[in-house]
């Protein structure tokens, strides 16, 4: 079983992905939507969360851990790692899917405000930016997506997304593919990138290293507020 989890089901993107490469595999989500949003968390209590559903995913028999939240695997991957023997593989904002393939051109870095000023997005992001692209927090904006409040939303882009003749858009929070028809709505035509392709292909190669070898799809979820609309939702989106 692999195990996925995010702050809310933002991560159902990343899912998404990752049940394309391996479609015979039983999965269990972790929507931690008690907590959301992670964004603005204190990286000890991101630690304290993110350490205990890991290993709930765990005891439940989960044999790869994937964080599909670009805050948490920001702030706690590396003590994780530390911590659990598990494989956990975490997503991260794709910079260098830009830097790879459309260099030129204005490019916007959306994010939570954790990711951004993590340790761990400076560096990749002085490893691949250049003076074309800019970095901005979004605090706020994956609670609006996880709660679905599409008015709110619409008033809070049309605040934020003050920007001309952007070409690339990064999404580097979970949440925001969700959003990218009301994204286009306001920014035009732009290409958009996200970290979810890169974990597919990662867990797909963890999969053979461990030899995890299973037969038949199953989804099972689990909401740490019990929410059925949340439930509901997940199932909607992945299908
Ligand atoms: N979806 C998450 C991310 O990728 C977290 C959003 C939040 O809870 O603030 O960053």
């Amino acid at each position: 079983m692999i195990g996925v989890f995010d702050s809310g089901i933002g991560g159902v993107t990343v899912l998404k992905e990752i049940i394309k490469l391996l479609p015979n595999y039983h999965y269990l989500y972790y929507s931690d939507s008690f907590n959301n949003p992670y964004g603005d968390k204190s990286s000890d209590e991101l630690l304290l969360i993110t350490r205990n559903i890991v290993q709930l995913l765990i005891d439940k028999g989960c044999k790869i851990i994937v964080i599909a939240c670009n805050t948490a695997s920001a702030i706690c991957k590396d003590i994780l790692r530390e911590t659990f023997e598990v494989p956990i593989i975490a997503i991260e904002p794709a910079i260098k899917q830009v830097f790879d393939n459309s260099p030129k051109g204005k490019t916007l870095v959306m994010a939570t405000k954790g990711t951004i000023e993590s340790e761990k997005f400076l560096k990749l992001y002085h490893s691949f930016s250049n003076d074309e692209m800019t970095i901005e927090a979004f605090p706020g904006l994956a609670d609006l997506i996880e709660q679905n409040k599409k008015e709110d939303l619409k008033i809070y882009l049309q605040k934020k997304l003050h920007y001309n003749n952007i070409k690339n858009v990064v999404l580097g929070c979970t949440h925001y593919p969700l959003i990218k028809k009301e994204i286009k709505e306001i920014l035009g035509d732009v290409n958009f990138f996200d970290g979810s392709f890169g974990v597919a292909k990662r867990v797909k190669d963890v999969v053979r290293e461990i030899n995890l070898k299973e037969r038949t799809f199953k989804l099972d979820f689990i909401d740490s507020s019990n929410s059925k609309s949340k439930e509901q939702r997940f199932f909607d989106i992945v299908e």
